[in-house]
């Protein structure tokens, strides 16, 4: 071969081999870390789950979550949204995966897809559709030909639309990692061989999709190779992969907990939270996913349980409605830079370990280039230490991680925070002014059938609706002693969940309902009756299906008894097994009273209080401004509501929180018991109402009560932030990840918003916390002075915390602060 030709033949040669490894471009891992491009990362994640939020809130999410510091965004993939009938697909609406992907990507950041198809989740039925149920012989989560067979198909589908548009990070995508199952290990366990073929089986259908990047199971300690198994829970620094050249991944750090209904609302402190990462990642993790970084809502019935709330605020790093929840954002924020400037010594091996006391140690990673990253741990609960590393001494606060980037200087301690906090209010704008119509109990339809005995509730509906009618009719004997004593007899209902309303002769008497813990109850109580034939009708309410448990698919909702009478002349009798009527949804439902055209199908009047049975509808305007809006149901009782035709969920005030809601002290472990607030209100009052469904004028507002409530206190209100609050020491640490010498008070308020005010401030020892600073012994005069002249009017501003900005050291010789409190308009 001639010498140019030889030239050009090598020069197409590299070509083709750089192409072809630009193309295989791909992710893998070592015990270290996942490796992505060649390069290994300590990544940093956290869940949005796109169906919890509108595609309009989606970008501004994904951005907040890349300014807290984010690699990647994790999502479960919610397959009752996307097949709610067998072959018939959606991805539309909220249900858009590939556009949430595409905006991930958009947004430079990588993404974590957990297929699942089992997710748990806190979603209706753990994200199965409900009509998988009904496939003929099908067992769910083991080795069970149909679910087997339903499960691939589903998770193929998932796989080749990603392929198909290019969305794996093989294919220049975002998606770098995978999930296939969800917490299988407990199940296993009790699933004995089954569970054993079954997960070896999961695993081996995922890889063979050939995705181009690792799958990971979560709480699977059989995870078989190469499939890694990862972490979930609210410490995970104690754990190690089931092969040693598997990384240490951590796929749900809980940022707090859910809420049901009838249950207090769990928060979790932003310095435990950092701790538990920091000591992760201290102990050698490589991968941290925030669960949830952004919770949501459950809007529709999509809230799993049973009982699970509207709400998925999961007090996570961005609040339900979007805002970021200060002080946890910017405490993260601020660990994740602690993290990165670490990085280059994290991925270059494995820690040494030092002990530097009983409960303190230290870990140092180091590179060959000279990188040094050093990790000091205090996990006494109780007192601060100080610990002498390389000859320096150290201050360590009780139950609190220091970053030294640099094995020197802490930029980071996880106690010690120095990002803003915020109080967010609901702000009541206005009442909307309705109108009502009562529906007859049991109004049967052309639908309703007879049958003897009584059905469980989910085989009729396919909840497909959340209400079925039991009817049976009663026959008293003028005999009957209890018609002239007004001794009443007591009517037992044994449901197995999860609520019901009673009415005799179309009268409410009485309505019970179960628990997250325990959804069976018995309801009692006394029945008026007459001589003659009685009608009893029973309106069994289910409130989410189940989303976690051995074969959940099995449990039962609905009344399936016995259902009996007692304190006749004859002493009891049981209904149980005569003749009973059943009704499929509410009258409304079927007329869609939900919608505007629905609606004139019946006639409305004066809005009606205390009604059991009723539709309220009424129109409103949106208020102006971009504050994030809900509708207070506070005076209501329990139902579902809808804006224009969609529904945003089931309600339920009139379920109060019980718990214990004490103080809460970051020190020490957690769990979702500890932190808990709103204990004896409701567990949820405010119900999100996104912005993009809402049109200037005229929007249509419908609430269907089952209890009776008191309409007049329905009414708009608005998510606002009150004010902004930081407290930072003269000696502060992390002025490094700010690129500033000097310590400083950063405030900033939501876009679009200036501080208007200063409602306190105060260099010196000032007291108390957020919405109750007051002055201490020590107080600069030109306290005020310096922060109104460089806040005032500003978003965002920040303010050397020095003496010589205050006119001087008010208490020379004392260790002071600066503690501010701003109001944001
Ligand atoms: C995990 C599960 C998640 C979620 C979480 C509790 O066990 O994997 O899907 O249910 O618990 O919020």
């Amino acid at each position: 071969m001639e010498i140019p030709k030889l030239v050009a033949v090598l020069v197409a040669l590299v070509v083709v081999l750089l192409s072809s490894e630009v193309a295989t471009a791909s992710v893998s891992y070592d015990h270290r870390a996942i490796i992505v491009n060649g390069q290994r990362r300590i990544l940093i994640s956290g869940s949005i789950h796109y169906p919890r939020s509108t595609p309009e809130m989606w970008p501004g999410l994904i951005q907040k979550a890349k300014d807290g510091g984010l690699d990647v965004i994790q999502t479960y993939v919610f397959w009752n949204g996307h097949e709610p009938s067998p072959g018939q697909y959606y991805f539309g609406g909220r249900y858009d995966l590939v556009r949430f992907i595409k905006l991930v990507k958009e947004a430079g950041l990588y993404l974590h897809l957990r297929i699942g198809p089992y997710v748990c989740a806190e979603w209706n039925f753990g994200g199965f559709p409900v009509w998988l149920k009904y496939v003929p012989g099908i067992s769910f989560r083991t080795d069970n030909g149909p679910f087997k067979a339903e499960m691939h198909k589903f998770t193929e589908k998932i796989v080749s639309m990603m392929k198909a548009e290019g969305l794996y990070e093989s294919q220049g995508g975002p998606i770098i990692l995978s999930q296939i199952e969800n917490e299988y290990g407990p199940l296993e366990y009790y699933d004995g061989q089954a569970g054993r073929s079954y997960a070896y089986w999961a695993a081996k259908m995922a890889v063979g999709l050939n995705t181009g990047v690792p799958w990971v199971m979560c709480k699977e300690d059989d995870a078989p190779d190469p499939v890694i198994n990862t972490c979930n829970g609210f410490y995970c620094d104690y754990f190690s992969p089931n092969k040693p050249y598997k990384p240490k991944m951590w796929t749900e750090a809980w940022t707090g907990w859910f809420t049901a209904f009838g249950g207090a609302i769990p928060h979790r402190p932003a310095e435990d939270m950092a701790f538990a990462v920091a000591r992760f990642i201290m102990k050698g993790g490589s991968f941290i996913n925030y669960y949830m970084y952004h919770g949501g809502t459950n809007f529709g019935r999509t809230a799993g349980g049973p009982f699970i709330t509207t709400s998925y605020d999961y007090d996570a790093p961005i609040d339900e409605y979007g805002l970021i929840s200060e002080p946890k954002w910017g405490h993260l924020r601020d660990l994740h830079k602690a993290i990165k400037l670490s990085e280059p010594a994290l991925v270059s091996g494995d820690p040494a370990y030092v002990a530097l006391g009983r409960s303190q140690q230290a870990t140092v990673y180091r590179s060959s280039k000279g990188a040094c990253a050093a990790f000091l741990s205090n996990i006494d609960a109780g007192s601060y230490a100080t610990v002498t590393f390389n000859g320096v001494h150290y201050n360590l606060p009780p139950w609190s991680v220091s970053i030294l980037p640099d094995c020197k200087t802490a930029v980071y301690n996880t106690a010690r925070v120095g990002a803003q906090s915020t109080q967010k209010k609901m702000e009541w704008i206005g009442g909307i002014s309705l109108q009502s119509y009562t529906e007859q109990p049991d109004s049967l339809n052309d639908k309703s059938f007879a049958k003897d005995g009584l059905v469980e509730q989910i085989s009729q509906t396919w909840d497909r609706s959340d209400y079925l009618w039991y009817t049976t009719y009663v026959n008293i004997g003028e005999d009957e002693q209890f018609l002239k004593t007004g001794q009443w007899p007591v009517i037992t209902v044994n449901s197995a969940g999860h609520s019901l309303h009673v009415f005799i002769n179309g009268e409410l008497c009485g309505t019970g309902y179960g628990a997250l813990d325990n959804p069976k109850f018995t309801y009692y109580g006394n029945v008026k009756m007459w001589a003659g034939s009685n009608k009893i009708s029973i309106l069994s309410v289910s409130v989410g299906m189940p989303n976690v448990g051995q074969h959940f698919e099995s449990w039962n909702v609905g009344v399936l008894g016995p259902v009996t009478l007692s304190g006749l002349n004859e002493g009891k009798r049981d209904l149980s097994q005569q003749k009973w009527f059943y009704q499929i949804g509410l009258q409304g439902e079927s007329l869609s009273l939900h919608t505007v055209s629905g609606s004139s199908s019946v006639e409305w009047g004066e809005a009606s209080h205390k009604q059991p049975l009723t539709w309220y509808k009424g129109f409103f305007n949106a208020p102006a401004g971009n504050e994030p809006l809900a509708i207070d149901m506070g005076s209501m009782g329990k139902g579902q509501a809808w804006v224009n035709g969609e529904s945003i969920g089931r309600y339920w005030p009139a379920y109060t929180a019980s718990g214990s809601c004490g103080a809460c002290d970051y020190r020490g472990n957690y769990d979702e018991k500890k932190c808990q607030a709103y204990c004896g209100g409701p567990s949820q009052r405010w119900y999100h109402v996104p912005r993009s469904w809402l049109k200037p004028t005229g929007n249509f507002l419908v609430v269907f009560e089952e209890w009776g409530g008191d309409p007049t206190g329905i009414g708009m209100v608005r998510r606002t932030v009150g004010s902004v609050c930081a407290q930072v020491n003269e000696f502060q640490p992390m002025t490094s990840l700010r690129n500033q010498d000097v310590p400083k008070v950063h405030l900033s308020c939501e876009p679009g918003q200036k501080i208007a005010n200063i409602k306190f401030a105060s260099f010196g020892t000032p007291q108390g916390a957020c919405g109750s600073f007051s002055e201490g012994s020590c107080h600069a005069h030109k306290s005020y002075d310096a922060l109104e002249k460089r806040c005032i009017g500003q978003e965002s501003c920040a303010v050397v915390v020095a003496h010589e900005v205050f006119g001087g050291d008010p208490c020379p010789g004392t260790m002071k602060q600066l503690a501010v409190e701003a109001i944001c308009e």
